[in-house]
């Protein structure tokens, strides 16, 4: 059996085509996951193993991508550690009980293992479904942007109480992403165990750190984490708004790095060393545009990767809910075509 293109590509071996696959392929935007919506909760979906693994599957067979993403969150993993983790209708995740404090990170529960077992029973049901050609990739939340939910108590825009913890007390920020470090590492294990080809770290909002910080406060952190997977399971490293920070994250870890719209993929390439695979990097607004636009963007990022072994083709960060699903299939139709051997 030939590997998947995929995974070839994470390995930076040559593919027959540039494999794509698109972050929140499973989403809003698509009129199979409105219908699960309308049976069943957000989080009732992550939680229910075989829902999961259909919304993973759907999204794949509809679009024909090289790889599923297991159907999950990020913050699911915020959870067990007994801060309130609600979901609401359009305002976004909320934590009810955010963490300003060391007291605060002091009371935070240790997150037992296997606390995430039906993430990793929806992998293993979805491998099983999957044909063998289709690569599967968990995830998880990097520590940076897990603790910007778990400080600001939702989403934000400067990140200030995240940023004044980091500042004002260094040790309890420390153990805090410490934590995070361990649970989020127990969940990607479990994941890869139960079949995960490969794993995705978001580290979405990390772009808001000026790298001396970065390289302080969470480079030690993510080397941490990436030493405890498994060698042989390629992990990528994706953030968004990381023009200044590219040599630092490379630096910190992961067989693939994720790049947003806002560099060029070729100079972004150079930047990280060829001696690693990149993916991206359209940005999620393009597929709004008509399908020659997006097509002519394809072209362009392709020509960037120059038939380079080790582009796998994505967005810069997630689909967004207004994306007609037509656009979504006009691009990785070129993508494969553009990029056949
Ligand atoms: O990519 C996929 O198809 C797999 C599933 C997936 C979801 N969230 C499902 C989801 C993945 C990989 C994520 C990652 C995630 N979650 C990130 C990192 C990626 C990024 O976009 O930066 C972040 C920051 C979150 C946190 C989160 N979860 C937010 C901010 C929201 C609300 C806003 C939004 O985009 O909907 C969620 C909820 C969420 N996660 C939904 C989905 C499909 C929408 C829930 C619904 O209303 O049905």
């Amino acid at each position: 059996m030939e590997t998947p293109p995929f995974l070839a590509a994470c390995r930076r071996e040559p593919v027959p085509h540039t494999p794509v696959w698109l972050m929140r392929q499973a989403g809003r935007y698509m009129p199979e996951y409105q219908a699960a919506r309308r049976r069943l909760g957000f989080l009732e979906l992550c939680q229910t193993p075989d829902a999961a693994a259909e919304v993973t599957v759907t999204a794949v067979e509809r679009l024909g991508v090289d790889a599923a993403i297991i159907f999950a969150d990020i913050l699911l993993v915020l959870e067990p550690m007994g801060v309130g983790l609600e979901y609401e209708r359009g305002d976004g995740p909320v934590i009810r009980r955010p963490v300003r404090s060391g007291a605060d990170v002091e009371r935070l529960l240790e997150v037992p293992r296997g606390a995430l077992g039906y993430v990793a029973e929806a992998v293993r049901r979805a491998r099983a479904a999957l044909p063998a050609k289709i690569g599967l990739i968990g995830f998880a939340g990097a520590p940076f942007t897990l603790a910007t939910y778990l400080v600001e108590g939702g989403a934000s825009r400067d990140y200030r109480h995240t940023k004044a913890l980091m500042h004002a007390d260094p040790g309890a920020w420390d153990a805090l992403m410490a934590r995070l470090v361990r649970a989020v590492a127990d969940t990607l294990c479990e994941q890869i165990a139960a079949g995960a080809d490969a794993v995705q770290l978001f580290d979405s909002w990390v772009g808001t750190l000026s790298p001396a910080d970065y390289r302080a406060r969470v480079l030690p952190h993510m080397r941490a984490l990436f030493a405890a997977l498994p060698k042989r399971t390629p992990a990528i490293h994706f953030g968004t708004g990381t023009a200044g920070l590219l040599e630092a994250l490379r630096a910190a870890g992961g067989d693939v790095i994720g790049l947003d719209w806002r560099v060029d993929l070729d100079a972004a390439w150079t930047r990280v060393g060829h001696d690693v695979a990149v993916q991206g990097n359209l940005d999620p607004a393009a597929l709004l545009a008509p399908i020659p636009e997006i097509r002519a963007r394809a072209a362009a990022i392709l020509g960037q990767a120059a038939g380079r072994p080790g582009h796998i083709f994505n967005l810069g960060h997630g689909i967004l809910p207004q994306t007609p699903v037509d656009h979504v299939l006009a691009l990785v139709e070129a993508v494969h075509e553009l990029s056949a051997t």
